[in-house]
């Protein structure tokens, strides 16, 4: 792992809604948790139809010793949002030790923020230091709705006019490529939404020539292009097929069965989990931050800890774990 994971129990203290969709729950780990840089999130053990899961939840900045996260109810939940809606103050959870994947250089002058939807739960922490900071600070904030707007008083609070709603039912847009062109030449972006926001906003950055290692960024919820749903998973070698539910995902199904198939973020950005695959009858839903937009097309490789696809994909070589050669052999 590129960070240490160490899991503790907490307790739910409160909870209450943001947004008609999103719930803001307020957790009291056992472990105080310590300092954690802006951007950072927990992962959340869940239970889901009995399987164990997990999900990751961003960090809002909350009174010592407190963990303030929100979640949003998803139309096509595979399980996870549900689970955590059902929370109520007293429950317990298991929680991993906070950590942040943002990589943010915090000396420039100047940052646009970009966030969509719930993707704005780690920039009040990263907003809240750059202004400490005095430095030249920008934000942008696409919603569906006014009413979608979680966390929208405490930015203005922060942010003044800094801060820019776009309620698309309102008519308001995001203009990406319009607002990176305007940025001076060093500033830096910090993304945080869902997968299509986060593909146009990279190539509107690109676009707009600026150098890739300044967009900084993560993806929120593994929602894809396509709806979610069951699919299958064919091993080239043996013609097993395996069937992926809506509510799991591909990873954790496959490390079930049997197959050992490693991982590291499980949030589709570090690669580690990629399979080859031989062919697909169907279509992949690429839902990682890892290839990029030419790799996805080639369907070469999957992330299997948040792609899914509609039909078949024929993965080309997958051993089980009883059937790996012995060391001593
Ligand atoms: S484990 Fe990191 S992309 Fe799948």
């Amino acid at each position: 792992m590129r960070f240490a994971e160490h899991w503790s129990q907490a307790s739910v203290i409160a909870t209450r809604d943001l947004a008609p969709t999103i719930r803001e729950i307020t957790l009291k780990p056992d472990v105080p948790a310590g300092s954690w840089a802006p951007g950072s999130h927990i992962s959340v053990a869940v239970l889901i139809d009995g399987q164990p899961e997990r999900r990751s939840y961003s960090l809002i900045p909350c009174a010592d010793g407190l963990l303030r996260i929100a979640v949003r109810i998803a139309d096509d939940s595979r399980g996870g949002s549900r689970a955590m809606w059902a929370l109520q103050p007293g429950n317990k959870l298991d929680i991993s030790n906070p950590t942040s994947l943002f990589e943010i250089d915090w000396s420039r002058k100047h940052y646009c923020l970009i966030a969509g939807g719930i993707g704005v739960t780690p920039m009040l922490g990263i907003a809240a230091a750059l202004a400490r900071k005095n430095v030249d600070l920008s934000m942008h904030y696409a919603v569906k709705s006014h009413e979608d707007a979680a966390l929208h008083d405490e930015l203005a609070a922060l942010l003044g006019e800094q801060l820019r709603l776009y309620p698309s039912a309102a008519g308001g847009r995001l203009d990406l490529l319009a607002t990176f062109a305007a940025l001076p030449e060093n500033a830096i972006a910090v993304v945080c939404g869902p997968l299509r926001m986060l593909e146009a906003a990279k190539q509107a950055w690109a676009d707009a020539g600026r150098p890739a290692s300044d967009l900084c960024f993560e993806t929120f919820g593994s929602s894809g292009r396509l709806p979610t749903r069951e699919f299958r998973v064919r091993i080239g070698t043996t013609g097993q097929e395996i069937l992926i539910p809506r509510d799991r995902s591909m990873l954790d199904v496959l490390n079930a069965a049997g197959f050992e198939v490693i991982s590291d973020c499980q949030r589709g950005e570090c690669g580690v989990c990629a399979i080859d695959v031989a062919c697909v009858d169907g279509e992949i839903d690429h839902r990682d931050v890892f290839f990029s937009t030419e790799q996805k097309h080639h369907n070469g490789k999957i992330c299997p800890c948040v792609s899914r696809a509609n039909g078949t994909v024929t993965i080309d070589t997958l051993y089980r774990a009883d059937q790996l050669p012995s060391a001593a052999a």
